[in-house]
């Protein structure tokens, strides 16, 4: 599904001597590597503070901490994405609160947000599937309505933009109050290990968050409050330090690919390409995923692994139908939308080093599987 090794040989140069260096330094734990990251990210965000931790589990379950939110307070999310999401929410004995997503941008529905909302709501949680922004103008506004928390899950979304109605463009995970990513090496900004950042423009949290990821430390070894040890170690910084200077260009290069399936895919009735909402820089392409129309998707998949070709479903089975988050509250009715795609997604090979020939092999496999 990736080529991190491809990716490796264009940068190893760089990416060696700065672990070297690393390693030379000794300072493998909150050294100035990780501080410079913070700051060219900070910078390429254009966003006040962003707070490295471990992983972007983490830095979910952080966020909700920073925030304050406590047991019993309902969070809304969306029934289609990672289960690290709703996890958290439970983690935190918070009531996760699943709803349906859109049939185009397989995002979060703002109308089904709108019907979740109840007295005990506190926060929405917009996940940017597959690399897409969520819709954030309609999500900002109900969460001013409702005087609700937005924290955005960039995990799959970093460096895309999102362009509001009031004409303005901002990146993705600086729109809501507090965002979340991870560096999870298959990422469009992936470090060679675990990782993971918090990014917001409020100062007060940012305080908050910052001691929180230590041990609940403001000053040492005084806990104000409690805490968690989360951290990005200086080798991952200097690793995505140099990713850093390339991710325009790794997410132009995604959205290249991308362009290619989709114009080999272009009137085929069994199958349906991904939808760019927006315009194209909105759409960083973490997945490339199709949904398959009355064939056997998995079927399909078989296929396509019988010829050496990797794919993933992204996700086989509705969050609301988890056993670890079953609720008598759901109702198969509100998720019509996630029940179908749960049986017609499927992702393709989606990474920087795509060639044409890899392209060409990859959707005549497809094409001439569903056409058969
Ligand atoms: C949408 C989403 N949220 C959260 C996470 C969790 O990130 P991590 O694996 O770094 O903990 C992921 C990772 O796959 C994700 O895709």
């Amino acid at each position: 599904m990736v080529d991190l090794k491809g990716q490796y040989e264009q940068i190893k140069e760089r990416i060696d001597s700065s672990i070297l260096n690393v390693v030379e330094s000794t300072a493998f734990i909150n050294g100035p590597e990780v501080h410079s990251f913070q700051k060219e990210l900070e910078d390429y965000l254009d966003v006040k503070h962003v707070i490295p931790c471990a992983n972007g589990t983490d830095a979910l379950q952080i966020t909700m901490m920073g925030l304050g939110l406590q047991p019993g307070d309902e969070v809304i999310t969306a029934d289609f994405t990672f289960a690290a999401t709703v996890e958290v929410i439970a983690l935190l004995q918070l009531t996760p609160v699943l709803v349906d997503v859109e049939p185009d941008s397989f995002n979060i529905d703002p109308e089904a947000i709108k019907r979740a909302i109840t007295p005990k709501t506190k926060a929405i949680v917009p996940v940017h599937l597959f690399g897409q922004s969520a819709n954030m103008d309609a999500i900002m506004a109900i969460a001013k309505e409702h005087n609700l928390y937005v924290i955005e899950d960039n995990a799959q979304g970093i460096g895309g933009n999102y362009h509001s109605k009031d004409g303005s463009t901002s990146k993705t995970g600086t729109i809501g109050h507090v965002a979340s990513t991870s560096f999870f090496p298959s990422k469009n900004l992936g470090c060679y290990g675990d990782g993971g950042a918090i990014f917001t423009n409020d100062d007060d949290l940012a305080h908050t968050i910052r001691g929180i990821v230590n041990h609940g430390m403001y000053q040492r070894y005084h806990h104000d409050v409690i805490g968690v040890n989360s951290r990005l170690d200086s080798i991952q910084a200097t690793i995505l330090r140099v990713k850093l200077t390339n991710l325009d260009r790794y997410n132009n290069a995604r959205r290249e690919a991308a362009k290619k399936y989709t114009v080999a895919f272009a009137n085929q009735k069994h199958i349906s390409t991904p939808v760019i909402i927006d315009k194209e820089d909105t759409h960083v392409f973490h997945q490339y995923t199709l949904r398959i129309i009355d064939i056997d998707r998995d079927a399909l998949v078989k296929h396509l692994n019988d010829n050496g070709i990797p794919c993933g479903v992204y996700y086989p089975i509705p969050l609301h139908s988890q056993k670890a988050y079953l609720d008598k509250r759901y109702n198969e009715a509100d998720f019509p939308v996630t029940n179908q795609l749960v049986k017609e997604v499927i992702s393709l090979p989606m990474h920087t080093e795509l060639d044409n020939e890899q392209i060409d092999f990859i959707t005549k496999t497809v094409i001439d599987f569903v056409n058969q």
